[in-house]
């Protein structure tokens, strides 16, 4: 999947989309983790021992049929490979299919960061933390 690709799939599922540019920095940066299927894609980023998720999107179409869950286990394997003993991530409470998936594939929550994002109609929401040992 190019970064346009990704950018294309990314207008479709979020409120606050990457475009082209940002998903050829993030890829160009040292520590870049990368995982894509056809319909869907997870990018992230390691630090020292740690992977953090920062994107991961399955296109509307190809919903509800195991994408993430995959693409998710390639990121694990990703960032094992990389010496990561940890995965972490940020989502938005209200984003309650993303929390589902990430629950039911053995995450665990860290604590929440009050009014952490600022949305398209000017509300912020708050983000949840969430980790898994790997
Ligand atoms: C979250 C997202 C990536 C899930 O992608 P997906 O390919 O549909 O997920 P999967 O089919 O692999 O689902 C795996 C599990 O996650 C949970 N899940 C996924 N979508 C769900 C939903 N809409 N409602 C409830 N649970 C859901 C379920 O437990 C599901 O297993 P099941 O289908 O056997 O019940 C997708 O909804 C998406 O692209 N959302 C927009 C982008 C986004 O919010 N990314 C996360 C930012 S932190």
């Amino acid at each position: 999947m190019t970064p346009q690709e990704m950018a294309t799939l990314h207008a479709k599922v979020s409120d606050t989309p990457w475009n082209t540019r940002s998903f050829e920095a993030q890829l160009a940066q040292r520590g870049a983790l990368f995982a894509a299927q056809p319909h869907a894609f997870a990018l992230g980023s390691v630090t020292l021992d740690e992977a953090e998720l920062l994107q991961i999107a399955t296109d509307p179409t190809h919903q509800r049929m195991g994408h993430a869950r995959a693409i998710l286990d390639q990121f694990e394997t990703l960032a094992r490979n990389a010496k990561c003993t940890r995965l972490l991530l940020e989502v938005a409470l209200h984003n309650s299919p993303a929390i589902a998936l990430y629950t039911n594939t053995g995450w665990l929550r860290d604590g929440v960061r009050a009014n952490y994002y600022r949305l398209k109609n000017g509300q912020r929401a708050d983000a949840v933390l969430m980790s898994k040992s790997i």
